[in-house]
């Protein structure tokens, strides 16, 4: 029996080495002096990454944000540079700089590259927008410049990206209105809901390796089932009608922005959800995992009483995430977005009421009791209901 179990783990440790090696995943051997989170991962196969701030990264009175982002974390995402408005403020001029910085960053630091994002209604340029509300742009020539941008941006990563964000945010949350959960924003009201499968068709036209992700925010856990106002089987559906099209979508971004003031949930609830989507074969990611809180008066005058509570619920509820991610194979990477309190676009977004505390590390760059929850996870967890990851291959 015992020897069963050891060349159960050896078979194991062989995938594990052979997931770790292959070309579509950074390469660094496991140290087991190594204490930070990309290296306890690689023990899953699994990826750790963050979404990373270029200002701060290019900040030299702030070093400890370029080490940490090198040393701790094995995938990194642009927070914002390889946003349309970011790559083509004037129209047809790229401004790819910032973007390249950071995939040469990755590469420095045998990282690999979520690109985010291809197609999303915010942070459109304005030439765009405003064309488009001035009839200057008709329909026709929307969806066409949709398809140069995919195909040009696409093109200009090639093979130096492991998942794309083609399509992000899609779909309406029951407090819009109208509320009944329907394909919301900028494209699907001026192309309709076809736009999802061209930008997917798009993107692997133009690269056929890199991984194509949907990504989405509240859909971590199914609710009622009833896709008029459960997020995540209306994501669900679509996703299914999408692979049933043959539309060559390969994961979806679950994006995990949570707070502590909201019920939100258990680890077997996310998993399900999780293991529904690899139901259809796609593989799964979180994407943009942070959990905010209300920062009360008590809470900014350094009382104790109200702030642990917060990073205590905060830790929990990043540790149901990674233990969900890690419990379900083709749950490939698990994305911060930001990792410290010092650069978190929470702070500037949720003021009234304030909101904030929402990264692992605060805002002196010490490891907040978050950070140790995921530290845990990565080291006590292994086989038999933790096992290495599962690679997807790119849909054709
Ligand atoms: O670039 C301008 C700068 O010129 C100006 O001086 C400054 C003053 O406010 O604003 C800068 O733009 C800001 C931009 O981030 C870059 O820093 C915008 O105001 C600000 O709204 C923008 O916020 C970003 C937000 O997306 C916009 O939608 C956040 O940093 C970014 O973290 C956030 O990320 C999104 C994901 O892409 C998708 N999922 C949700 C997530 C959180 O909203």
């Amino acid at each position: 029996m015992k020897l069963r179990r050891w060349i159960a783990a050896g078979a194991v440790a062989v995938a594990t080495a052979a997931v770790l090696t292959s070309p579509a995943t950074a390469g660094r051997p496991y140290d087991p002096t190594d204490q930070s989170l990309r290296n306890l991962a690689l023990r899953h196969g699994l990826a750790v990454g963050t979404a990373v701030d270029l200002a701060a990264l290019n900040d030299p009175a702030d070093p400890r944000y370029r080490e940490l982002a090198a040393s701790e974390f094995s995938t990194v995402t642009a927070e914002n540079a390889m946003k349309w408005e970011s790559l083509e403020p004037t129209r047809g001029t790229y401004n790819w700089g910032p973007a390249d910085e950071l995939v040469t960053f990755a590469r420095q630091h045998d990282q690999r590259v979520r690109g985010h994002v291809l197609v999303w209604h915010n942070q459109l340029p304005a030439w765009l927008t405003n064309g488009v509300a001035d009839g200057s742009i008709s329909t026709a020539e929307l969806r066409d410049i949709l398809r140069r941008h995919i195909t040009n941006v696409v093109t200009h990563f090639k093979g130096r990206i492991w998942q794309w964000d083609v399509v992000n945010e899609a779909v309406s949350d029951p407090w819009d209105t109208p509320s009944t959960l329907h394909y919301k924003g900028f494209w699907a009201e001026h192309l309709g809901p076809g736009y999802i499968a061209d930008a997917f068709r798009w993107a692997r036209a133009a690269d056929p390796h890199a991984l194509l992700f949907y990504n989405d925010y509240n859909i971590e856990a199914f609710g009622s089932r009833d896709p008029a106002n459960d997020k995540t089987q209306f994501v669900y559906d679509m996703a299914k009608q999408l692979r049933a099209k043959g539309v060559p979508i390969d994961g979806i971004g679950s994006q995990g922005h949570l707070g502590t003031q909201y019920g939100n949930f258990d680890t077997f609830q996310v998993v399900e959800a999780l293991r529904k989507f690899a139901g259809l074969g796609l593989a799964t990611a979180f994407t943009e995992v942070d959990v905010r809180s209300q920062l009360t008066e008590g809470v900014q005058a350094g009382n104790e009483a109200e702030i642990n509570p917060r990073l205590q619920a905060a830790a929990a509820n990043f540790d149901v995430l990674l233990q969900a991610c890690l419990a379900e194979r083709h749950c490939l990477s698990f994305t911060v977005w930001g990792f410290t309190d010092k650069h978190s676009w929470v702070p500037g977004w949720f003021t009234d009421p304030p909101e904030g505390m929402a990264t692992i590390y605060d805002e002196n760059y010490q490891p907040k009791r978050a950070y140790q929850a995921l530290k845990a996870d990565l080291i006590y967890s292994g086989p038999p209901y933790v096992l290495p990851r599962i690679p997807q291959r790119p849909r054709r």
